[in-house]
């Protein structure tokens, strides 16, 4: 059966990073990446925009520098119920949210829960998004490929392969993109599960590894290859280390850099990808990351 977004998730809407140094965190996310400040809510979370929406990232105090909460968008509060169903059924214990936890994310409905490898997590439906306040980044980036496709992707490092894959295809309803089989590092071979929940080829990607963090990185995607250029240059300028030089990839065929974030995991910078449809999408199969580029710097 093909994705179908009126009985599933339909984005990645936000993300939270739980965050050793917050001012670190602002700084790099405004004059690096280009994301706009959106304020705080007084008790140490402070949200980001990308587009009209009112936050796409978050930040809160925590010292375990990883990410914390993974938020995703559905229709509305007829989908919310059948996923929340889902959910239930497939064992999963779900929180409905207050009014009160409604406002603090800004949105009409919420229900949060745990993901198996133990994330906050929560599915939300509308969203306050505000288009008489547009978007304006810190640093003249022009705007983020955001809106329907969301705020961008995420990779994680999971537990176990199975249970992932059956959390977020069979109980979020997401689809399978492709895969990736390569030798990640000299004797490891990573098996890498990408899926969708839109026509952004990817919102998320896991592969059963041992890592020190559960995100490996994230990504926003500008929307001009030059300020993909631009970003490039500013973080050589800065020295923020770059963890992967400029490079097409195989399957989104995003190109992109990665850089390392205050917090340890990267960020992917990119722009030009391509889309999928979901109504006529098949699986890949890919056995390289990259058509070219995304180098380890000596
Ligand atoms: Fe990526």
């Amino acid at each position: 059966m093909a994705f179908n977004h009126h009985n599933s998730v339909c984005q990645l809407g936000y993300i939270g990073f739980g965050v050793s140094d917050q001012d670190a965190w602002d700084d790099y996310l405004t004059q690096i990446l280009g994301l706009q400040s959106n304020g705080d809510n007084g008790q140490g979370t402070r949200y980001y925009r990308m587009d009209e929406n009112h936050h796409r990232v978050i930040t809160v105090p925590d010292e375990k520098d990883d990410i914390c909460l993974i938020g995703w968008e559905v229709l509305n509060d007829q989908v919310m119920e059948n996923v929340i169903q889902r959910l239930e059924a497939g064992g999963v214990a779900v929180h409905r949210g207050s009014e009160e936890e409604c406002n603090a994310k800004q949105v009409s409905g919420l229900a949060q829960f745990v993901e198996p490898n133990g994330i906050a997590s929560e599915i939300y439906y509308g969203p306050v998004v505000r288009p008489e306040v547009p978007f304006n980044s810190p640093r003249g980036i022009s705007g983020f490929n955001a809106g329907l496709q969301g705020m961008g992707h995420i990779v994680l490092a999971v537990d176990d392969y199975d249970t992932t894959l059956h959390f977020y295809r069979d109980l979020l309803g997401m689809g399978l993109s492709d895969y990736l089989d390569f030798e990640m590092m000299p004797g490891f071979r990573a098996f890498v599960a990408f899926l969708h929940c839109n026509p952004r080829e990817h919102s998320l990607a896991f592969a059963q590894a041992p890592a020190p963090k559960r995100l490996l990185h994230f990504m926003v995607e500008a929307t001009t290859l030059d300020e993909v250029g631009a970003t490039y240059d500013l973080c050589l300028d800065k020295a923020i280390p770059i963890s992967m030089t400029l490079g097409r990839h195989t399957n989104d065929y995003m190109l992109s850099f990665y850089s390392s974030t205050p917090s340890g995991f990267d960020v992917e910078f990119g722009a030009g990808a391509r889309t999928l449809d979901p109504e006529t999408w098949t699986v890949q199969r890919h056995n390289s990351v990259s058509i070219w580029g995304h180098r380890r710097p000596a």
